[in-house]
């Protein structure tokens, strides 16, 4: 069977009103151009969406992952419709786009980058996650409970194929270093790292050997860019997106989705620098209005053949109302905190935000204390 590669690639390239979501007019130009791609045979067929101030190039082609010409194309729809932006005064025109040149690859250059390539199956459904105003840690608990947390996943013990688990590998983003861990045997030392979300974070999953997929094709990835080890300073949030497989030796499309019924807290919100419930939304509702967020995931479902059948916009559905009142709820809870911890993010956090600039204008009024 011939190979697939599925690339999810996202940029802010410009709010409108501030950073709260996308205007029309720079969806319908990133369009325009990745329309181009299908006729230069770039890729094979393109959606474009959006999720708060995110725009967001779903892209299914055969060239593979880290492939030039279709970088290269998200670089050009990117610049392009920055140009849009720029005109139209929109917020933060061309804001993640942090080098000049394009020089090969993506990765490193602003944007967020998903991408798995697989052998195709009879049948393959995936779901692309898209979330607003928060941190690639914040996938790290709802990837741990599809593939290894069986009170969310009723396949790890009922289904044969999944029975065994899954390989997590995990990336220390500071240390630019990472782990690959088998779950269920080594859960516990899993999640002793990616609990610490800011530092650990879950990169791609796998199937064990032996199982019905192949053992080195990912079957979910998650965007690990960190903006501001690229711009040197705070620009924003990272604002993940994932992409995930599911059915026939996978975890359910359902037992995907469950994970999102608990709103955790994640840190992003207004300014980067706030805990806050991740609320699951419809494109519709994407958009960051109180306080800048709170912060938000949308989940679009396709059928993925030569073509993207889709997307299914998975929580536009009335049984997310219920999480989504819950978020409501811890809105308001954490807002009344106002400056204080645990609403704020502790001061490692705070590191790469505003907050330092302006503590070290009061840094010279310190006096010793006898
Ligand atoms: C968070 C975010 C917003 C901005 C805030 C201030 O990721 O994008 O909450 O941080 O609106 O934005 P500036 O500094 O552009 O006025
Ligand atoms: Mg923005
Ligand atoms: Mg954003």
């Amino acid at each position: 069977m011939a190979k697939i590669t599925v690339s999810l690639i996202k940029a802010d390239v410009g709010g409108y009103p501030g950073h709260a979501s996308v205007h029309e007019s720079l969806i319908k130009k990133a369009e325009e151009i990745l329309s181009q791609g299908v006729e230069t045979e770039v890729i094979r067929d393109f959606r474009v969406l959006a999720t708060g101030d995110d725009l967001e190039l779903i892209m299914n082609h055969n060239r593979g992952t880290d492939n030039e010409e279709v970088h290269s194309l998200a670089w050009k729809c990117f610049e392009a419709v920055t140009d849009v932006a720029k005109e139209l005064k929109l917020y933060g025109a061309g804001q993640d786009l942090l080098k000049d040149a394009f020089s090969g690859n993506i990765k490193g250059m602003g944007p967020g980058v998903a991408e798995l390539e697989f052998t195709e199956r009879e049948s393959d459904p995936l779901v692309a996650f898209m979330m607003d105003k928060t941190e690639p840690g914040a996938f790290n608990l709802p990837i741990y409970r599809i593939f290894a947390d069986p009170f969310n996943t009723a396949g790890l013990v009922i289904d044969p194929s999944i029975h065994d688990g899954f390989v997590f590998e995990v990336w220390d983003i500071y240390e630019h270093k990472r782990v690959f861990m088998n779950t269920p045997e080594e859960t516990y030392d899993l999640l002793a790292l990616i609990g610490a979300k800011s530092r650990y974070v879950i990169k791609r999953i796998f199937p064990k050997k032996g199982s019905k997929l192949p053992a080195d094709e990912a079957v979910a990835v998650v965007s690990t860019e960190k903006l501001y080890q690229i711009a040197g300073e705070y620009v924003g949030k990272d604002d993940p997106v994932a992409l995930v497989r599911a059915q026939s030796g996978l975890p359910a499309l359902g037992e995907v989705l469950e994970p999102f019924a608990f709103p955790h807290l994640v840190s992003g919100w207004m300014r980067g620098s706030h805990n806050g419930p991740l609320m699951p939304v419809s494109f519709k509702d994407a958009r960051c209005t109180r306080f800048d967020g709170p912060p938000r995931v949308a989940a679009a479902g396709f059928q993925i053949s030569e073509k993207l059948v889709g997307p299914s916009d998975l929580f536009d559905d009335p049984i997310w109302d219920y999480t989504r009142r819950k978020a409501q709820k811890v809105t308001e809870y954490m807002r009344r905190h106002g400056p204080f911890e645990p609403h704020r993010l502790p001061m490692e956090d705070m590191e790469y935000t505003t907050l330092p600039k302006v503590l070290k204008e009061l840094s010279d009024r310190f006096e010793k204390v006898e």
